[in-house]
């Protein structure tokens, strides 16, 4: 299958992507020259469609945590209609693989008439939202023919992740070791890629067990909650499986009440800050008898 090729290619491409934007040697990042000065600008407005709303998800919690730049997501079938009011000299960032979709490019079209600064993250440069954007900044995962996203978007998390610690940098809000201790993460991803693909044949298994059941749950906190989205869509799309993503925290307001043994229930909880949380809200699940599926890394699974 193509979308299994696509994921395959992910160490390579994703590294393909950071080489443009970072100086790996110096571990520092190096956007190409903009229009506009990252300094200056007071809001951001991220919108893109599916998938790569996701990433504006998570482009958000970086912008805000590296930048202080209060950022707003949208996904554009209803930006652009729902006529937000957009400051002239602040920035919106449009997001599309294909740089053709629908919605995506008259979002553009409407924010470039309210005078903001217009910034696209595609993957097709000749592509009519790169033409009409002020800056583009590529992604490089090559020709991606799978319908529903796969290296697209881990390379659209690497230009976006680049993107907010060059804002942070530019602002003054990060010092030069926060952006080299940055930087050093991802530069470390493509290897941590490859070593997580390692794990298909657990993840085989996994899914035979998974494809039995009606309707999954995917839990996370702080930016595992877009990804808990992420995965929910993916699930739906390929599998026709009934599948909700919700910020760990919501569990309590609602999805609990569906939770049994026949439910799993997939928890991505990486070991940050917000850990603990997170695993308080997989003890509920344990409660109602939930089939937890833990998505974490070394420390979080000691
Ligand atoms: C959807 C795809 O139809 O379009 C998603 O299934 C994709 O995977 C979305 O993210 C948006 O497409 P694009 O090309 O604008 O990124």
């Amino acid at each position: 299958h193509f979308m299994q090729k696509e994921i395959y290619e992910q160490p390579v491409v994703v590294a393909q992507t950071l080489t443009s934007y970072l100086r790996p040697l110096e571990e520092q990042v190096a956007l190409p020259d903009m229009d506009f000065d990252l300094k200056a600008i007071e809001r951001v407005a991220i919108v893109a469609c599916g998938t790569a709303s996701y990433v504006g998800m998570i482009g958000k919690y970086w912008f805000e945590r590296f930048a202080r730049v209060p950022v707003e997501v949208d996904v554009a079938s209803e930006f652009r209609y729902r006529e937000a009011p957009l400051r002239k000299g602040d920035l919106a960032i449009f997001i599309s693989q294909s740089g053709e979709t629908a919605d995506t490019l008259a979002a553009l079209r409407y924010a470039k008439g309210e005078g903001v600064h217009t910034l696209s993250v595609v993957n097709v440069p000749t592509s009519t939202i790169a033409r009409e954007s002020e800056t583009v900044l590529q992604t490089l995962a090559g020709p991606e023919i799978g319908v529903a996203s796969t290296k697209a978007f881990t390379c659209q998390l690497m230009v976006l992740a680049s993107l907010a610690v060059a804002a942070g940098k530019a602002r003054g809000e990060l010092s030069d070791e926060d952006e080299t201790s940055l930087v050093h993460g991802l530069v470390e991803i493509p290897r941590l890629m490859a070593a997580a693909l390692t794990s298909e044949p657990q993840i085989e298994k996994l899914a035979r067990d998974i494809s039995k059941s009606k309707d999954v749950l995917y839990l996370g906190r702080g930016t595992s909650y877009p990804l808990a989205l992420e995965g929910a869509l993916k699930l739906k799309e390929i599998s026709y499986i009934h599948a909700e993503g919700y910020a760990a925290g919501e569990l309590k307001h609602g999805p609990i009440a569906l939770i049994d043994e026949n439910m799993p229930v997939v928890v991505i909880a990486p070991f940050d800050r917000v850990f603990e949380k997170t695993v308080s809200n997989m003890q509920e699940v344990a409660a109602r008898g939930g089939k937890i599926i833990l998505m974490t890394d070394a420390k979080g699974a000691a």
